[in-house]
């Protein structure tokens, strides 16, 4: 299994430029199944879940070009698709949605991911049914039909991201008009739903919810993806904790403002512009106490990363995660190198320590990775973090761009 080595203790000076949003990738890649025209996405991350759904698009019938940019086409589906692109990434059930509305049938195996708790696909499922769709089970494979979709009125139980981006993209090619009442708001699936305007998609985001009038075709389109925001907010933790003066350019303070908003009252030292932060390090930080929540709130998949920072902060702090309560073994990890923190069903309570140590940590996600690099960068002698392929499903070039900035890292 890979792992990476970190030297503690050396300062990050430096830019760094940011890549596209694979979470705005991904639905986006699935977004081709909705035309037999050709998608032609800019600033694709190259990351293995990325991969996995480049994969998973060729191993349906689709012409796939990687270059510069992505070029799909999927004039038509065809073949059995391997059960471990399914297994190997829980965002493997958008390519539902866009299926069973283009082609009237989809199949899915359970999605696999991160391991972070429950992860249930029921909501998806429940609005494909709503809108119409036969939904049966088979041998651990999901199989949905429908002969069109229809327009319906949805409301999820709580709100979900990849939920609205799947009944969206079928929503596009349903007839009539389907209404989501509580769509997720994050910048990813606004991104989406540009790209769905481009390829000709009736869509509105009203007062109400998100409309969707179903049109019977959807053409191609070029579209560049968003920066990815947490990508951003970790490389902002990363200055603040061992910069140096680091700028974060090519990213959108815009969708970061709760990140930012935490960053600031920690004590953290920053400026934005347009496009671009700049954080200056230190160690003097004050408590926090985050709850995550949907877009606009604070992320979930900056908590792991935030909660190193608040190791050193002069007080006590706690991280309540409201949407996956399990996700706290990177705290387990933290405390090994000596870091105070008391994990509770869905919070952890930090206490300040006045340094880490580097020793052996496992990986156990892809922010808990990220937070374990982070937290080796500042450890005192070497970090060494085991299965780190977890952080690889999400960033691109992580260890070389941190190299960049003057860390010391070494993969084996
Ligand atoms: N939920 C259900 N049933 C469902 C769907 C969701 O119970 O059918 C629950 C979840 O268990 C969770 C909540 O609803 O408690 C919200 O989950 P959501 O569906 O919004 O999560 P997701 O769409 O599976 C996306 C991101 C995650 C990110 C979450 C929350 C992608 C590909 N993934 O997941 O990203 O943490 O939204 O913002 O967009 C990551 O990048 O590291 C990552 C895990």
């Amino acid at each position: 299994m890979k792992r990476a080595i970190i030297e503690g203790g050396r300062l990050l000076q430096g830019e760094v430029r940011i890549s596209g949003a694979k979470n705005a990738a991904l639905p986006e890649l699935a977004a081709s199944l909705l035309t037999a025209h050709e998608l032609v996405l800019h600033r694709v991350p190259r990351v293995k879940d990325v991969e996995t759904m480049l994969e998973l698009l060729l191993e349906l019938g689709g012409e796939v070009h990687v270059g510069e940019d992505v070029r799909i086409k999927m004039e038509r589906v065809q073949g059995e698709t391997r059960e471990e692109l399914f297994r190997a990434m829980r965002a493997s059930v958008l390519v539902l949605g866009p299926q069973l509305a283009r082609f009237g049938r989809g199949e899915i195996l359970w999605p696999g991911g991160c391991s972070i708790g429950e992860r249930p696909i029921d909501f998806h499922l429940r609005a494909l049914e709503k809108m119409g769709a036969e939904i049966r089970e088979e041998n651990g494979r999901i199989k949905a039909r429908a002969r069109k979709l229809k327009g319906a009125k949805i409301r999820f139980p709580r709100i979900t991201v990849t939920g609205t981006e799947n009944i969206m993209m079928a929503a596009s090619l349903a007839r009539g008009e389907t209404l989501i009442e509580n769509p997720a708001l994050e910048p990813e699936v606004k991104d989406l739903s540009r790209l769905l305007v481009k390829m000709g998609a009736g869509i509105s985001w009203e007062r109400d919810g998100l409309h969707i009038e179903g049109v019977d075709e959807l053409k191609g389109a070029e579209h560049t993806v968003i920066p990815d925001r947490i990508e951003a907010g970790t490389f902002l933790v990363a200055g603040a904790l061992a910069g140096g003066d680091v700028k974060i350019s090519g990213c959108n303070p815009a969708h970061l403002k709760a990140v930012l908003g935490a960053a600031g009252e920690a004590g953290v030292e920053f400026e934005s512009g347009e496009d671009w932060i700049r954080v200056k390090g230190g160690r003097d930080f004050l408590p926090l106490h985050i709850e995550t929540r949907e877009y606009p709130g604070f992320p979930t998949d900056m908590q792991a990363q935030m909660m190193v920072l608040l190791c050193f902060a002069r007080g006590t702090s706690t991280v309540r995660d409201n949407i996956f309560p399990h996700r706290f073994r990177h705290g387990e990890e933290l405390r090994k190198m000596g870091a105070n923190i008391e994990i509770y069903p869905g919070k952890a309570i930090i206490k300040r320590v006045r340094k880490l140590r580097g020793t052996k940590v496992l990986a156990t996600d892809l922010r808990a990775s990220a937070s374990l690099v982070i937290a080796g960068l500042v450890a005192q002698g070497r970090t060494v973090v085991e299965d780190i392929f977890h952080l690889k499903r999400g960033y691109e070039d992580f260890f070389q761009k941190l190299r960049n900035l003057g860390a010391e890292i070494k993969e084996e």
